[in-house]
């Protein structure tokens, strides 16, 4: 059964197995007989426009050109616009102005991805300065462009690339000028794009990039990396690729090299992510070896996840592989020792990889460096992608201030939206934040918070909030995020409470404070965290709960201020989670799932009672009629259950998947994801999953709990966890079943005396060969 479980397991993370990322051989096409090059669905308007316009190749045409059914304008009056000079290019020399809502409808006739671009640029002769108008542009629950203004942009044109999966047979394109004003569009393109896998990407954050077709992304840089032209230049299927000459950081020093196109060795087969011919012919190396890497750096959103391609040909090689190198992102090696010639079996044969990387950073920097372990010390690249994943919703930036543009019943596709909580190795962040987690409290309007507020929530004064916190002492927080801090504070009557403070900065989460408040406070269980009121005076978003010494349970795992749990208090503490669960999910009419199971949100009392806490996106589950209820995915990344980050449908089992990553810190004292790890443990459940395969599972055993560990009582939590965190939800057990392990896991841990064995070897003997069972009936 465990090699079964196992397997699974192995399955289940096989795709982002950095290990065993396969390496993609690709081949390229005759270019000019590239099937892929003559896409589908193909629109390019030249919006209010008369002519037909070429550009960079390609022509554009008057929206009218196209027939009626297969494009449709809706709008309630727009005007076209054109100037025949002081335009960047003739692709922006004609416009259409809208007053009102207007959308361009497509009609797709093949799904699946699409380029849609977009192209706008003042121009000069209009009535009112275009400069001021302010672009949002919406497509199918997406968030193209968010109040944009040419004011304070510094371009004087604005080119955009995204890449989408369109499932539905239209695809409608949504421009939406700020009350009183006006927006303008001066082209639109919506094309057929191979569908692109991305499968075999590396990522370096999270595990949940596994559907990675659905993701909707941003072009953000595209490089034909080493040609000494200035000029950028398009290929057939309209990318555009630029010079990399001014990302390179001062400190490289590098080579342009340039072979002639004949010489790279293609095959027949076309490959979707493939970049021209003519990428691979150029190409970056070391000029010299004093120069230790080549880097470029680029300037990027912080806080989001990036998609990142490389493009790689051997061209300085020639009878022997001369380069063999490390590929770097953000200082972290992200592809090691890369020798093409042993992947590709011939020199100048183009390939790529794929990477995914969160940044918290500006910048994003990739490099390359030689191997210091060979003698052969070059390092070549010859074109870099990077893209930004938009499908995600996110707090305090542009792209969320237009969610309320979005229609509620977007019934159509992609329409991922990720909460990024704490994210990645913030375990130091996690120890700060012991306390309940706020989700930020927006610009509200008062008059809602007003009407929205319950009235079985006791309010407080802002005077007594004052009061309890020394006028907000910064002495006293206990912990802080970017939607404000949480401190402790102290009632008139001496009873200690915990404070969560909105930071009045941030835009969003009005609604996750009032899920809070209604959700908790018809709640009462002795293992969820109880509400004691709140204060909505001044513009202020204040809850109070009670006051909870230990902090969480994520501190007493991996932070450094406590001492380490005993396997007996860590079962205690799961057994009192897992009836707050159980409770959420059973004990009120209608199911609640909570969403953010995390070992931040497992709060610890002076005698280390263990509630839940954080409900800001917990959610109502489905009436008794219906298996799930379907939203915006939600939680935080390295806890979320897979099928619902999929098909985002919700179910209490996705609660189930989040704890068996509780269950699995707890067993190893280590964060769920951490980024200081080397890239294949950054993942707990990957490094976890490959010890069980390589039957070297006491790796990951927490080290405080080695020879103190009663090991049948551990092994069932160990397997309990691999329970809760298989793939499809149909095969996890509900939360009593869970309870009833870890009762039982707690009756062998107690009615035994420690097995003083090392753990090392007696793990990996009971896995290979199933001696678990009969230990556990000599124990019975
Ligand atoms: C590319 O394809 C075209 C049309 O199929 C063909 O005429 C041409 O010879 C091919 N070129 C190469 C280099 O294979
Ligand atoms: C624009 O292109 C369309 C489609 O190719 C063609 O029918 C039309 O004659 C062209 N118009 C002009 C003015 O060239
Ligand atoms: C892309 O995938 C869709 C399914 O999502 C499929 O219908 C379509 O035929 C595919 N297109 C290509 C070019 O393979
Ligand atoms: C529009 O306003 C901006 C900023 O005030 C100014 O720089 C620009 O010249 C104006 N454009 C026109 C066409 O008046
Ligand atoms: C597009 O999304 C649909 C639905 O999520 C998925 O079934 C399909 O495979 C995706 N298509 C591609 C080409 O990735
Ligand atoms: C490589 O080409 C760029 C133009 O893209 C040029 O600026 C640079 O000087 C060239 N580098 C070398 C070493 O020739
Ligand atoms: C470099 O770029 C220029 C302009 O974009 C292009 O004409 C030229 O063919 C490219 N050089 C190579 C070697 O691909
Ligand atoms: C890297 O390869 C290029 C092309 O063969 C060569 O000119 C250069 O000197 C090599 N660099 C080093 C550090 O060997
Ligand atoms: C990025 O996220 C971190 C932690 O969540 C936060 O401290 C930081 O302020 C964020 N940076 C920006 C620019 O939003
Ligand atoms: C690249 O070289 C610079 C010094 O030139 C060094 O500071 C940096 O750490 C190196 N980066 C990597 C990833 O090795
Ligand atoms: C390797 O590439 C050369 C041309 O660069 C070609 O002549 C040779 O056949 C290729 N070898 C293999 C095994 O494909
Ligand atoms: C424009 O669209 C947005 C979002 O769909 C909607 O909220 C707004 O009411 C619409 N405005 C008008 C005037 O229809």
């Amino acid at each position: 059964m465990k090699q079964q479980i196992s397997m699974r397991m192995l399955e289940l993370f096989l795709w982002m197995q950095f290990a065993l990322a396969s390496l993609l051989v690709m081949a390229i096409g005759n270019e000019s007989s590239s099937s892929l090059s003559i896409p589908v669905d193909s629109f390019l308007l030249a919006c209010g426009s008369s002519v037909n316009i070429t550009f960079q190749g390609r022509t554009f045409f008057p929206e009218s050109v196209y027939e009626k059914h297969r494009l449709e304008l809706k709008t309630q009056k727009s005007i076209a616009v054109t100037s025949d000079s002081g335009v960047p290019a003739p692709i922006y020399q004609s416009a259409r102005v809208f007053w009102s809502n207007a959308s361009y409808i497509f009609r797709i006739a093949r799904p699946g991805h699409h380029w849609i671009r977009l192209y706008f640029s003042p121009l000069p002769n209009f009535h009112q300065n275009m400069s001021y108008a302010s672009i949002t542009v919406i497509t199918e629950g997406l968030v193209l462009l968010s109040d944009f203004t040419f004011i304070n942009y510094g371009g004087s044109y604005l080119f955009k690339e995204y890449a989408i999966n369109v499932t539905s047979p239209t695809l409608s394109l949504t421009f939406i000028p700020s009350r009183n004003s006006f927006i303008f569009v001066n082209a639109v393109e919506v094309v057929s794009k191979p569908n692109d896998t991305f499968t075999d990407a590396i990522s370096m954050t999270s595990v949940h990039m596994e559907h990675h077709s659905d993701l909707a992304l941003e072009t953000v840089y595209r490089l034909d990396v080493g040609n000494e032209s200035h000029t950028n230049r398009n290929d057939d299927l309209g990318r555009n690729w630029e010079g990399d000459e001014k990302y390179m950081a001062s400190n490289s020093r590098a080579l342009n090299i340039s072979v002639d196109t004949s010489s790279i060795n293609f095959a027949t087969q076309n490959e979707p992510g493939m970049a021209p011919i003519w990428v691979y012919a150029t190409a970056k190396a070391m000029a010299d070896e004093t120069r230790p890497n080549l880097t470029w750096v680029f300037s990027v959103n912080p806080n989001y996840t990036y998609f990142v391609r490389v493009h790689f040909c051997d061209t300085i090689s020639n009878s022997i592989s001369l380069a063999i190198f490390n590929l770097f992102i953000n200082d972290r090696v992200a592809y090691e020792r890369v020798d093409l010639y042993t992947i590709l079996h011939n020199f100048s044969v183009p390939y790529y990889k794929d990477f995914i990387v969160y940044t918290r950073e500006h910048d994003l920097m990739v490099t390359v460096a030689p191997d210091r372990t060979t003698n052969r010390r070059n390092a070549t690249i010859s074109g870099l992608e990077i893209m930004k994943i938009i499908n995600e919703v996110r707090i305090l930036d542009e792209v969320t201030s237009a969610d309320r543009n979005l229609p509620n019943s977007s019934s159509t596709i992609v329409k991922l939206a990720i909460i990024v909580g704490p994210i990645i190795g913030a375990a130091a962040f996690l120890v700060l934040t012991t306390i309940t987690f706020c989700y930020m409290i927006a610009h509200r309007s008062k008059a809602s918070s007003r009407s929205t507020t319950p009235t079985s929530c006791r309010l407080f004064t802002l005077q007594e909030i004052s009061e309890a916190t020394n006028n907000f002492d910064e002495c006293l927080v206990l912990g802080e995020g970017g939607f404000g801090k949480v401190y402790e504070g102290t009632m008139d009557n001496g009873i200690k409470v915990a404070i969560k403070v909105a930071n009045p900065k941030s835009r969003q989460g009005l609604g996750e404070f009032q899920n809070e408040i209604q959700l908790l406070s018809k709640l009462s269980h002795k293992n969820l965290i109880s509400l004691i009121g709140c204060c909505d005076e001044n513009s202020q978003m204040i809850l109070v709960y009670e006051f909870l010494a230990n902090g969480s349970l994520s501190g007493h795992l991996y932070g450094t201020a406590f001492v380490p749990l005993s396997w007996k208090q860590r079962l205690l503490i799961c057994i009192g989670a897992a009836k707050g669960l159980h409770f959420l999910h059973t004990g009120a009419p209608q199911c609640i799932i909570h969403r953010d199971v995390k070992t931040a949100n497992i709060l610890l009392d002076k005698n280390l009672v263990p509630k839940v806490a954080d409900f800001g996106i917990s959610r109502k589950g489905p009436p008794l009629d219906k298996s799930h209820v379907t939203t915006l995915v939600k939680g935080s990344f390295g806890y979320l259950d897979p099928e619902y980050f999929r098909t985002k449908y919700l179910t209490a089992k996705s609660d189930v998947f989040s704890f068996g990553m509780v269950l699995m810190e707890v067993i190893s004292g280590k964060p769920a994801l951490d980024n200081t790890r080397p890239t294949e443990h950054i993942n707990l459940a990957t490094w976890a999953s490959s010890c069980q395969e390589k039957g070297t599972f006491h790796e990951i055993i927490d080290s405080n709990l080695i020879g103190k560990v009663n090991l049948d009582s551990l092994n069932k939590v160990r397997e309990l966890a691999w329970k809760c965190l298989e793939e499809h939800r149909k095969n996890r057990p509900p939360m009593v079943y869970v309870l009833c392990e870890l009762e039982d896991a707690l009756h062998l841990e107690l009615a035994s005396p420690i097995w003083q064995v090392s753990v090392d070897c007696a793990l990996d003997v009971v896995a290979e060969n199933g001696i678990e069972e009969e230990r556990e009936q000599d124990v019975a």
